[in-house]
């Protein structure tokens, strides 16, 4: 058996949570690779809305075995927290839950220092959650990181002080006032919760599982053009979140990969700083903002909103070997007479391209549009691929012929329901 993965193809909040719940019934193993408490993915059903930081969104599934891989880092705190509200759904978290020993850890010092950098980062801060990611990557990276499988040993309470000192060194030279209060009571309640979950080495259950035979679903988190080495770097998170990081977040071997989903919105959001050429700061961008509910599922920031950019997601899509296109929230689009959609860029010295400048933080590009017509009906009715708008489908073509991929879904809202599928997809 092979694993699929689903991965965002913008910057981040395109519906990955929606789909992997939708899709989950499909597969035995869902199982996240990378990012940490930066993510909210949103799932709604019966009625009810859920926002998954940490947990992968197969966890409503009760038949589905939710991997947590070594390539997050993990926030014990935050992950208390998304454990104990899950209780009282009749969930048996503990039992369908797998945690890596390999994954890191995010310290109450790591979130300080997130905030330390950006503060001295001034008008060019990244836009971080400033949950603690860049910092616990840091010392990933550099070899100083605590992981889960540490607070198993003796010692854990020694390895947790030595890096507690450096922290405390390096905020000292920065010379950033904090207050670490009773976060460390906290953190030490969180750590004892987090023991008695299934900690295991999860690349050897994710092998021995395609092995028997089980389908598995690589969750990604964030999105492509977030990513560390091939996003609008440096305005990018600290991770791959692309689909070579399902390989490295989760012990996977690259011939074991089989579909690629990627996951765009009908239109673009992005949080926190950075280039965005097809950004409408202006009533339009207002209007998607309203409409589509475009506010942060773990911040609650407001998220800038703008037209889909092909020379971007055709890009996206390179980088990840992407096989089929599930495209979100059209119905936020529903009332739009006109469509503007990016094809190509021009540059400052007025050439053409539709690639992707390496350093596009800094240079200008104008985006050129082609305009569609919009479908201005509502989609309550919408029951199956063939029953989307002509506008709608014709949309859909220009997409796929523009960027050579399959659209295999589309959705129409939030719910779950809110979801038609059409070709690979369709069983
Ligand atoms: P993720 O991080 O990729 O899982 O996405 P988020 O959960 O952060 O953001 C997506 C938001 O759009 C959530 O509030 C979803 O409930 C919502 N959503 C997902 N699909 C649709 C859709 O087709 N239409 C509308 N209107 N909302 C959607
Ligand atoms: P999901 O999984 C949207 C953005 C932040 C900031 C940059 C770096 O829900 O799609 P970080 O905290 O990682 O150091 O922030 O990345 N960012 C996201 N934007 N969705 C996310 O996750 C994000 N995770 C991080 O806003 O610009
Ligand atoms: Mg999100």
């Amino acid at each position: 058996m092979q694993v699929d993965i689903l991965l965002g193809l913008q910057w981040g909040d395109e519906g990955k949570g929606k789909i992997v719940d939708f899709l989950a019934p499909q597969y035995n193993v869902v199982a996240r690779f990378q990012g940490g408490p930066n993510a909210g993915h949103t799932l709604e059903f019966d009625g009810q809305k859920h926002v998954l930081h940490q947990i992968p969104s197969g966890i409503f599934r009760p038949e589905t075995k939710n991997i947590i891989g070594n390539g997050l880092v993990i926030d014990p705190v935050v992950f208390q927290k998304e454990i104990e509200s899950l209780e009282g759904f009749n969930l048996n978290v503990k039992q369908n839950l797998y945690i890596s020993k390999k994954a890191h850890i995010i310290l109450p010092t790591h979130k300080i220092l997130d905030a330390a950098y950006e503060t001295l980062k001034g008008d060019k801060k990244i836009g971080s959650t400033l949950r603690g990611i860049g910092p616990a990557y840091q010392s990933k990276a550099g070899r100083q990181g605590l992981r889960i499988g540490d607070i198993l040993s003796p010692n854990f309470a020694n390895k947790y002080q030595e890096i507690l000192e450096n922290h405390k060194r390096i905020l000292h030279f920065l010379e950033y006032d904090y207050e670490i209060g009773d976060a460390e009571a906290i953190f030490f309640d969180a750590i004892a919760f987090i023991r008695q979950m299934h900690l295991t080495d999860t690349e050897y259950l994710v092998n021995d599982c395609l092995k028997n035979g089980d389908k598995i679903l690589a969750e990604g988190a964030q999105g492509s053009l977030l990513d560390v080495d091939f996003g609008s770097y440096p305005f990018v998170t600290s991770s791959s979140t692309i689909s070579a990081g399902a390989c490295t977040g989760l012990g996977i071997a690259p011939n074991k990969i089989g579909e690629v989903l990627g996951i765009c919105k009908a239109y673009a959001t992005r949080v926190g700083s950075g280039p965005f050429p097809t950004e409408q700061d202006n009533e339009v961008g207002e209007k998607l903002r309203q409409i589509g509910r475009e506010f942060g599922a773990t911040t609650g920031r407001k998220r800038r909103c703008g037209w889909l950019d092909l020379p971007a997601l055709r890009y996206a899509c390179m980088i990840n070997g992407t096989t089929q296109l599930l495209l979100m929230k059209f119905d936020v689009l529903n009332t739009f007479a006109e469509i503007p959609v990016c094809t190509h860029y021009e540059l400052p010295d007025g050439s053409i391209t539709d690639r992707i400048p390496h350093d596009y933080t800094d240079t200008q590009v104008k985006p050129i549009y082609k305009i569609m017509k919009g479908w201005q009906k509502d989609l309550s009715h919408v029951r199956t691929f063939e029953d989307l708008p002509t506008e709608l489908l014709a949309y859909i073509d220009f997409i796929e012929e523009k960027v050579g991929i399959p659209v295999t879904l589309a959705s129409i809202g939030p719910d779950r329901t809110q979801t038609v599928v059409r070709g690979a997809l369709r069983k």
